[in-house]
């Protein structure tokens, strides 16, 4: 029998297909990277999080028998791609079943910045609610307004599919810039961040992305704009933005991830004009439980000699 091992308990439906593949393994507590070597050592597959760092050190030990590291999550900055092709082994990810949960949850950051809600309950909380009034907490409006989508791929298409119901512009930023994508002109980073009033983050992690959006970038935003990432947190110069946030060089952000994660900077945390999130972008039961279940068909798939069906 083929031994797979699982780094984190994941649904039951998705252990099931992976104990039809083979011996499941499932160590107690999550490993650490160092664990993580020993355990990877003579497995068939590997089913990851994207807290597991997979590097070429891990893949020399598991390499001759290893034949697939299925990541649940569609980024894969964990794991080193490269390398893992060097030594014939698949690496699998898990596009498009989360794709309409992160949209949904970018929305609620959106809307969560922009109309202060969890200024307000912290207020609220802290006894610091004096009344009603006119000009109380006012937030800014999406209507009429522009979103830029910094990276057009699966899931910002999916976000941009949501600003008609909020009469919003948008216009996607992009590398390779021209053209028009789902009726939406596609423009140069550069011009997304100067002419949006929010900007959304969904680009995958790559040496190129890092530090993206850092002093430069944000310096470029408009005074009253919005970010938001929902990507990877090192696109973000965290301490950058949080400087930004504090001097009103932008309006707010909504941050779902973080640069040294579950670390946030601390400057971050004093900032009322800021929401955090704890990576949660995809954390819904649907979604999570396919996740888990494509990761579990990837790994059947290989494990019985078949095409995988979302190599990365
Ligand atoms: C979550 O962050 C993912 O990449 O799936
Ligand atoms: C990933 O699925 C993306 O659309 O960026």
């Amino acid at each position: 029998m083929p031994s797979i091992l699982v780094t984190r308990q994941i649904p039951e439906s998705a252990l099931a297909v992976l104990r039809a593949a083979g011996t499941v393994e499932l160590p107690p507590v999550p490993p650490t990277a160092e664990a993580l070597h020993e355990l990877a050592r003579g497995r068939d597959a590997v089913v990851t999080m994207l807290t597991d760092k997979v590097d070429d050190a891990l893949l020399a030990i598991a390499a001759p028998s290893l034949k697939i590291v299925a990541n649940v999550a569609v980024g894969y900055d964990n794991i080193d791609v490269p390398a893992a092709r060097s030594r014939n082994v698949i690496v699998t990810n898990t596009p498009d079943v989360l794709t309409g949960a992160v949209a949904e949850f970018t929305w609620g950051l959106i809307l969560g910045i922009t109309r202060r809600l969890a200024e307000g309950d912290r207020l609220i909380r802290r006894d610091g609610w004096k009344g009603w009034s006119f000009t109380f907490m006012t937030g800014m409006e999406l209507t009429g307004k522009q979103l830029g989508i910094i990276g057009p791929g699966r899931i910002g298409r999916a976000v941009a599919a949501g600003a008609g119901a909020f009469g919003m512009n948008v216009v996607f930023g992009a590398r390779r810039s021209g053209g028009v994508l789902d009726g939406h002109p596609i423009v140069t980073i550069e011009e997304a961040l100067a002419t949006s009033d929010i900007v959304s983050l969904h680009v995958p992690l790559r040496p190129e992305t890092r530090h993206l959006i850092n002093r430069d970038a944000i310096g470029r935003m408009k005074k009253t704009s919005y970010l938001v990432n929902t990507a990877r947190g090192p696109i973000v110069d965290e301490a950058a933005l949080a400087g930004a946030l504090r001097d009103g060089v932008i309006a707010g952000a909504a941050l779902d991830v973080f640069e040294r994660e579950p670390n946030v900077h601390p400057d971050l945390l004093p900032l009322e004009n800021v929401l955090l999130v704890p990576h949660l972008g995809s954390a819904t039961i649907e979604t999570r439980t396919g996740m888990a279940e494509l990761a579990a068909k990837n790994v059947a798939a290989v494990l019985s000699g078949q095409a995988p069906l979302t190599a990365v």
